[in-house]
């Protein structure tokens, strides 16, 4: 038997999860072989079309600009005011939903998860994503003693399955006094899909009427990761005004990250924020998450905020960083689409994919589909019902030709797709 000390709740937890296990494997042989010779289809940053990690020139300038006061100090625990006005600004863009809105700075995405589960669900209690999520949200809420639950993001005929995210909210609702729903839109992380305005529309009605009357409440949390490789600044973001004006019991936290946008992926720097009409649950929001800061991690990185906001007060570093990121957009669009054809053209379905970090090809067997491709040295994701090709990380040269050596892989070990 294994010795362990650790407390009942925290034996058998394991830390490495499998994007980074395949991760490591590539780099190993990368090593080994060379990185011509390896498909690192696992990384979910940024890498140019030579395999370099990508940190925008306009960021890297404003860090090398940094004083030793500003890379040093202990930030206020909420966050530098600047940086909370920063994250808004950023965040909504021309779309500033009516209401009270707040922010307080967090250990980046998952920061904002973390004190969601901690602070707006009970112990026990469910909370909603869609079937197709990004990993950590599961250890997220096992860690905190709760339970993630999936609708199904995707009907048959590609679209959003509102049906079935409506059985689960009722259900939800009708044993909680909090529902938070978690959701990854735009670019969702892994497929690529999207809400449509339409979808948001209707899942707004919804919510107002399953709570209407009700002691009850919706945490609504739009993880917002990928919002600056989804599309043109404004249009993609003009879903941000349909969450002003809801009733007090449908409570937005909008879940913003700089790991992408700014690439500051390992600074870990991010921020909660909330759109309400009332003014006292604005203010609990930061009471409650300040304090719960304080009792997590505590004060934000100094040097990550400042950065940030020395970008966001000059127009013209805004307009460089804007011109980046439009630039990586193209360069994943690019990749993405010479994926998507080649799919097309040697039959192996891909899901519903508009924009973003990835593309999944659903499957059965996907283990040991991911295995027989790692064979050819091409290391992807294996997920519960599919595969996850990091379209951000692989260049286009090493994208030709990979949906056929996919396909291949999948016919050889007999998956469904
Ligand atoms: C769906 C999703 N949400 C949030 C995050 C936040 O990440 P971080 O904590 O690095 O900002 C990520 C990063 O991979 C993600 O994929």
């Amino acid at each position: 038997m294994v010795m362990s000390v650790a407390a009942p709740q925290a034996k058998g937890k394991y830390a490495e999860d499998n994007i980074f296990g395949a991760n490591n494997r590539a780099n190993a042989l990368a090593e080994k072989i060379g990185v011509d010779n390896v498909i690192n289809g696992t990384v979910g940053s940024i890498l140019d079309e030579e395999g370099q990690l990508v940190m925008l020139h306009v960021v890297q300038e404003a860090y090398k600009a940094l004083t030793p006061k500003e890379i040093v100090a202990y930030a206020p625990i909420q966050g530098y005011p600047d940086y909370l006005e920063a994250v808004i600004d950023q965040c909504f863009g021309q779309s500033r939903p009516n209401g009270y809105i707040q922010a307080c700075a967090t250990s980046g995405g998952s920061g904002v998860l973390h004190h969601i589960i901690h602070n707006y669900s009970e112990w026990g209690d469910d909370i909603l994503t869609s079937d197709w999520h990004w990993g950590a949200y599961g250890s997220m809420c096992a860690d905190n003693g709760r339970k993630l639950r999936e609708f199904e993001l995707i009907d048959k005929n590609g679209r959003f399955n509102f049906e079935n995210f409506k059985e689960h909210v009722r259900d939800m609702v009708s044993k909680q006094y909090n529902t938070v729903i978690i959701m990854n839109s735009p670019a969702n992380n892994p497929t690529g899909f999207a809400l449509s305005s339409a979808d948001w529309d209707q899942v707004i009605v919804f919510l107002k009427d399953v709570v209407k009357g009700q002691d009850k409440n919706i945490i609504l949390v739009p993880d917002v990761a990928y919002l600056d490789y989804s599309g043109e600044k404004q249009e993609c973001r003009k879903f941000f005004k349909k969450f002003g004006n809801l009733p007090e019991n449908i409570f937005v936290i909008v879940a913003y990250t700089c790991s992408k946008g700014f690439t500051m992926y390992g600074q870990r720097m991010g921020a909660m924020i909330c759109v309400t009409p009332n003014k006292d649950i604005a203010d609990e929001f930061v009471a409650i998450n300040q304090y719960t800061s304080r009792a997590t991690w505590s004060n934000s990185n100094s040097a990550a905020m400042k950065s940030m906001v020395n970008i966001c007060k000059d127009p013209a570093k805004v307009a460089e960083l804007d011109a980046e990121r439009a630039v990586y957009f193209k360069l994943i669009k690019e990749r993405a689409d010479i994926f998507m054809k080649e799919a097309q053209h040697c039959g192996l379905k891909y899901l519903p994919y508009l924009s973003g970090f990835f593309i999944t090809i659903p499957m059965t067997e996907a283990q040991r589909v991911c295995d027989e491709l790692e064979r050819e040295h091409i290391f992807l994701v294996p997920l519960k019902k599919g595969v996850r090709l990091a379209v951000c990380s692989v260049s286009k040269k090493k994208i030709a030709g990979l949906a056929a050596k996919i396909k291949g892989a999948v016919d050889s070990v007999g998956a469904n797709q």
